[in-house]
Formats: structure tokens, sequence, C-alpha cells
């Protein structure tokens, strides 16, 4: 579901010797499943649960759906077509006692439009009069099920190649080679999930098809030389179309990519777990052969008891797979689902030997999956439908979100009606504010680790705000959320967990959620998180980490006060935590720069705190030589800080100038961190 437009400026640097050959406009795509969004969808297309649906029980009907723009197909006013390598995986499934037909062809054609397609035979790309007419411009991929003397078809179950005519210019039955065995027959609509690889290069047209799942075939299914300058026009758009006639199918694709540079982009398919549309086999119970056995063993009793211990063994495993069966939505978020067998075994069926922590809403097991992996199971029950849906939505349709500053999410399985179950990487070291507070001296951080935790939080919120095409809100930064993998780096784990909390009431109102301390003003008051919000539990993070105090404690100023208060007197100092102070080896103005970024992420105004681009910034106090020159400001800003004169200055208007205000810590900080109000906006996003 990303799109990598080759826009960023480091790694354009990088590639800029490859980049130089390639036209502007390369593209690179990969869905994983699609959001309208990312394409044309016409006639009867329609996204269910972010699969493609080209054509569904319907006669007669056809469907098309086109990449959301023209492409790039030739450099322009030259024959030289530009090479592509495409991937995607489809699914065509008959319907109960209805005859299948007719197929779907992936296409390059020069309109988004589908006029002059029709259906059944036709396939939804040309009709009886512009089929054949070179003025089409269309070249496509056909994955044909009927067998139509009209075009020539070699049978009812082929691939081919088809350039302005559905009589293809070489076709191929549908399958594959095995490593090293004879041609392996499909069934293209057999309701099986395949993947198909479609490359071009120097006119040469490589096409190759296998079970989703498997490896590439070394061998392709056709290999053709094709020049394909006149029929390409400089801009194409590319997609797929399909039809149904008297006969019906469901014609699905699943997942998709296409790059002009990257051969190997199909590998970022996801290819396992995917939902299956293999029709049901016909029950053994209603078959007359069943009958049939069930009365003749009845006479011999021995087979009689056969017969039974079969039925039930069905039955069992009839449940079991009813039980597991996806609801509709569920489908959407397939790439994360793990079977429940395989958590419970990996848990040892949620033994409580194997509970190692008590989250806000439920026990974490670990586990060890097969394989050997270690996991940590969290078990969140009482959650609505709804509740998980948009949970899910969040975090799992994502893709696979990844950071090395992040807990990673291996997946997750739901059992019950709201219950969920979901499945983390195993973090050695527990989680940080056991290594904070109240902790034996000699599991305690030192100033050192305790600021690269803090580097590694920032990152990985970092990542959550714009790591991704959609902004991912953590809503919950806190030390408990903060866990410690076996090289002591920071994770931030339970991501978009906390919007789940607190489910129930009615859909829509925005509810507070977070943890008391960590919750900025505004979400108490408006109940809307944003990146802002996120900034301030960061803010109260480096002040509880640096400081030793949770956030509220019994009895005691709440730690932002009580800082800022200290920060006022110009005692910000005695805010270290002591027990670091006793051991020594920090440096002083490090402390102090670090408590007063906690301070300003902290800051009640939310327009007032830096975005977490500026604040790993400033944790790194480096910046890389080849950033973008739109960044000026910031590394202008590092610079500063390196020199800690910003700092300084700071402290200087602190000890001689009285008790500056928030509002001149704002000042002094943000002239120099372009902290404007523009900036802030441009960033949101
Ligand atoms: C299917 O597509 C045709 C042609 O665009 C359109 O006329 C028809 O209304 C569509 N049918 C449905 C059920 O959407
Ligand atoms: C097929 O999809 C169309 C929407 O394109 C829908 O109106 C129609 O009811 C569906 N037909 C069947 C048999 O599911
Ligand atoms: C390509 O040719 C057309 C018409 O001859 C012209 O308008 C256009 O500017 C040319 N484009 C490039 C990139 O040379
Ligand atoms: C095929 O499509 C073209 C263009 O839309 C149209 O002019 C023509 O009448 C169609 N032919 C048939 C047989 O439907
Ligand atoms: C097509 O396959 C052949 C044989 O495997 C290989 O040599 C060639 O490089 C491939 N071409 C493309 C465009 O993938
Ligand atoms: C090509 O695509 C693969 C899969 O997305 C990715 O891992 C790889 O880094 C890409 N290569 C380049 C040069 O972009």
């Amino acid at each position: 579901m990303a799109i990598h437009f080759l826009s960023l400026f480091p790694l354009l640097l990088l590639l800029l010797p490859n980049i130089l050959f390639l036209p502007t406009s390369a593209i690179d795509f990969v869905f994983n499943g699609f959001d309208s969004s990312d394409l044309i969808l016409f006639a009867n297309t329609t996204l269910e649960s972010n699969i493609l649906s080209l054509t569904n029980a319907s006669a007669f009907k056809v469907g098309r759906a086109l990449y959301k723009s023209k492409i790039q197909t030739k450099t322009p006013n030259s024959s030289h077509v530009l090479p592509f390598y495409s991937s995607f995986i489809f699914s065509i499934a008959p319907y109960k006692d209805e005859l299948p037909g007719h197929g779907f062809v992936f296409i390059f054609t020069p309109s988004a439009s589908i006029e002059g397609a029709s259906s059944s035979q036709h396939l939804g790309l040309f009709n009886g009069t512009n089929n054949g007419n070179s003025n089409n411009h269309v070249f496509g991929i056909e994955f044909d099920v009927f067998e139509n003397p009209e075009f020539n078809d070699i049978n009812n179950n082929h691939v081919g190649v088809d350039v302005n005519s559905l009589a293809s210019i070489t076709a191929h039955p549908a399958g594959f080679w095995p490593e090293n065995g004879d041609f392996n027959e499909v069934k293209l609509n057999d309701g099986v999930n395949y993947q198909v690889w479609v490359d071009y290069v120097n006119s040469q047209l490589n096409v190759s098809m296998a079970r989703a799942g498997m490896k590439r075939p070394e061998r392709n299914l056709i290999s053709v030389n094709l020049d394909l300058a006149d029929v390409l026009f400089d801009e194409m758009f590319v997609g797929f179309c399909a039809a149904t006639g008297r006969l019906v199918q469901s014609h699905r694709i699943l997942a998709w990519s296409f790059s002009n540079s990257n051969s190997s982009v199909s590998e970022a398919l996801i290819t396992s777990n995917l939902p299956s549309f293999v029709p049901p086999k016909d029950s053994v119970f209603r078959s007359t052969g069943f009958i049939v056995g069930i009365i003749l063993s009845g006479i011999f009793v021995i087979s009689c008891g056969t017969g039974i211990y079969v039925f039930l063994d069905r039955r069992k495993k009839w449940l079991k797979r009813k039980r597991e069966e996806m609801e509709d939505w569920e489908l959407e978020y397939w790439p994360h689902r793990i079977t429940y067998q395989e958590i419970h075994s990996a848990t040892k069926g949620f033994s409580d030997a194997t509970v190692i922590g008590f989250g806000g809403n439920g026990k974490v097991y670990k586990g060890v999956m097969v394989g050997g992996v270690e996991v940590a199971v969290k078990r969140i029950s009482h959650e609505t439908e709804q509740g998980i849906r948009e949970f899910l939505a969040e975090v799992s349709s994502l893709g696979r979100l990844q950071h090395r500053s992040l807990v990673g999410m291996r997946g997750w399985c739901k059992r019950d009606k709201g219950s969920l179950i979901l499945v983390y990487d195993y973090m050695e070291n527990g989680s940080l504010d056991k290594r904070i507070f109240e902790c034996e001296e000699s599991v305690m951080l030192s100033w050192e680790e305790r600021v690269r935790v803090l580097k590694d939080v920032a990152a990985g919120i970092l990542y959550l705000h714009e790591g991704w095409e959609s902004r991912v809100l953590h809503r919950d930064v806190k030390a408990s959320n903060v866990l410690l993998d076996k090289d002591m780096n920071g994770r931030l784990g339970d991501f978009g967990l906390a919007r789940m909390h607190g489910h129930g009431q009615a859909a829509n109102t925005t509810r507070v959620v977070g943890t008391v301390g960590y919750m900025a003003p505004e979400v108490i008051r408006s109940g809307r998180a944003s990146a802002q919000t996120d900034v301030f539990g960061f803010g109260i993070l480096i002040l509880e980490v640096v400081c030793g105090r949770r956030p509220i404690e019994d009895g005691k100023v709440p730690l932002v006060d009580w800082v800022w208060r200290l920060m006022e007197k110009g005692e910000l100092l005695s805010a270290f935590d002591v027990r670091l102070k006793a051991k020594g080896g920090f440096d002083d103005d490090e402390v102090e720069r670090v408590i007063h970024l906690g301070l300003l992420c902290a800051y009640p105004d939310p327009l007032v705190r830096p975005t977490m681009r500026q604040v790993v910034k400033l944790l790194e106090g480096t910046y890389i030589a080849y950033e973008s020159e739109g960044e000026g400001m910031e590394v202008c800003l590092l610079d500063k800080t390196k020199s800690t004169a910003m700092w300084s200055k700071y402290r200087r208007s602190s000890r001689h100038g009285g008790h500056p205000t928030f509002d001149q810590v704002k000042e002094s900080l943000s002239s120099s961190m372009s902290l404007s109000g523009s900036d802030i906006i441009s960033e949101g996003r």
C-alpha cells in the first residue's frame, strides 16, 4: 500500500547515478490490498475489503480498474519503451451451480474509460467492432478460461499476450515449471490465489505464474520478443479488466506491484495468510456415496465404526473451521492474521507459567512460536467489534509497520467476538519504568542509557507520525509503554492501542484516551488527539526519565509543575534523578538541555510544542549533510543547539533576568527553531 515516489532526498543522492537514466516520473508502487484512492474503478468493479473485485455473480457484466494516474511508458518522443516489472496476485473462483467464465486481462490502455468494451468473450477489453484494430493502442496479458475459436484460443485455460486484439500473439496453458520437473498445469479458476510476474525489458516480455506463496519459477511461462514502441503511447493507464457472460465467476485482484526501475519490487507483495476463495467442496453428508457408505458399513460393524470416526473427525474440523471463519471486514487486515492454534500452542495453552505481565486490559504471555521465535502475546477482551476494527484499521492495514524503535507486531487473532489477541516481538529487558522507578541499583539505567532510550523512542514516534503516508498516533506515550530489547534499545510498544481502550460509547464521539499524567490539556478539553499530543506525552516521558519521578505521585506537586518551578528558580539541576546525580558521569549542560526539551514538549499550548522531527534533531544534536534544502532552518537551529549557545543564552536570562515566562522560552527557542505556525501547519497531515 506504499507508494514510493522518489522523494527522499538522501536516497535520491545515493541513487543519483541510476536516476539520471530514468525518466523523472519513474513509478514504483506496491498495493497489498487497495484503497479507493489508489485506483479508478469502472462499471461493475467494486472494492470488497480492500480486494479488487472486477466481477461477481451477475451475468454479462464488465469490470475495469486502472491505476489512478497515467504512467510513463516511453521516453518522450522516442521509440524507447521503458522497462517495467509488475506482479499481482489474483483469484478467479466459480460460483456454486453456475458454469464459470470468462477471464481477466492485465492491460495497458491509452484512456481512462471503458468505452468499446463488451462482456463475455471480449473480456471487458474490446467489442466486436474494435477488436483487432491497431488504433486501439492496447497491450495486455489475458487469463482466459473459455476457448473462443474466433480468437484462435488454444484451450479453455490459458495465458496469452494480446496486442490490440483478443487473438493472442502467443499463448500457453496456465501453469508453471517446478524447479526440476514437468510442466505443472493449474486451473486458473479454481479459486486458488496465484501470483503472476510480468517483466518487460529491451523488447523482451516474460510472464510467469505460480501459486501465491511459492517463489517465482526459474522458467518463464511465456518469453517473447515484442516491440511495444508502436503500441504504447508515451503515457498509458495500467490496470485490469474482466467480464462475465452467461457464464459467471468472480475475478479478484488481491495485491499488485509495479515499477519501472526495481526488478525486485514484487518482493514487497505479501503472499502468505491471504484469504482463500476456493469454493468449499460439496458436503460429504449430502452425497449419495456417503449414504450408501453408511448403509454398507452398517452391515459391517467394523467399517461402521470407522465411518463414525471419520464423521466425528470431519465434524470437529468443520466446527473448528467455522469458529475460525473470518468476518468480511477481517479480510481487510489479513496480512497479520495468525491462527488461534498457533498462539495457543506457543503459550502452552495460555498457561499461567508463561504470564510475564499484566497490561491495562489483560494478561501478557511469553510464547515461543514454531521455529523458536520468542513472542509476547497480549490478550485483550471485552472490546467492542468497532474498537477492534478501528484499531486494526490503524495498525494492521498499514502493512508491515516496522522500525527498530517500535516493538514489532507480528500479528493478531480474533477468537470470539470482542476478544483480540495481539502478538508482538518479545523484549528481553522488560519495560522502561521498571528500570527507572523504585528499582534495584543494579538494573537502574545510567544517564547515557536513558538518553539513548529517549532518542530511540523519539525516532519511533517520528516514524509513526511521518514514516507512513498516513499518520499514526500513539496516544499513550509513557514509560511503561517503552520496552527494552536485548541490547537495551528503547522500543515503543502498544501503538494505537489507547484508541481502543474505553470504547463502547457511541461511535463518532471523541473520547479521552490516554493515561492520566501524560495527557495533554487539549486532549482533556476536547478529547481530540493529534501529533502534538504525542509530543506532549514524550515531553512527560523525558521528564520522568531524567528526574526519576512518576508524573503524578501521591502528595507531591505534579512532575511538570515541579520541574517548571525549579527552572524558574534557576535550580533546574535539582530536578535531576538523585540516584544518577550520586553516580556522577554526566554533563550539567546536557542534562539541562534535555530537561528544557522536556518542558518545551510538555508545553500547554500545542502550537508551541516542537514537531517530532525537530525533537529528534534536537536530541541527536547532529544533522546529516545531505539533508534537503528546505530544512536549512533546522540545520541552522541544530548548529546553535550543538554549540549550546541557545541554551546558555537561555540560562543567562533565567539567572539574571528573574523568572522567564514560558513565552520567553518559546521566544528564544522558536526564533531559531522555525517553530512558526506555518511550519506546523505544513507538516500537519
Ligand atoms: C454495470 O456496469 C454497467 C455499464 O457501466 C452499468 O450500466 C450498470 O448499471 C452496472 N451494474 C451495476 C449493478 O452496477
Ligand atoms: C454484483 O455487484 C453489483 C455491484 O457492482 C451488485 O449490485 C450486484 O448485486 C452483485 N450481484 C451479485 C449476484 O452479487
Ligand atoms: C514531443 O513532441 C510534441 C509534438 O511534436 C511536442 O509538443 C512536445 O513538446 C515534445 N516533447 C518533448 C519532451 O520533447
Ligand atoms: C464498439 O465500441 C465502439 C466505440 O465505443 C462503438 O463505436 C461500437 O459501436 C461498438 N461496437 C459494438 C459491436 O458494440
Ligand atoms: C526473460 O527471461 C530470460 C530467461 O530466463 C532472461 O534471460 C531474461 O533476462 C528475461 N527478461 C526479462 C525482461 O525479464
Ligand atoms: C526494490 O523493491 C524491494 C521490495 O520493495 C526493496 O526491498 C528494494 O529496496 C527496492 N530496491 C530499490 C533499488 O529501490
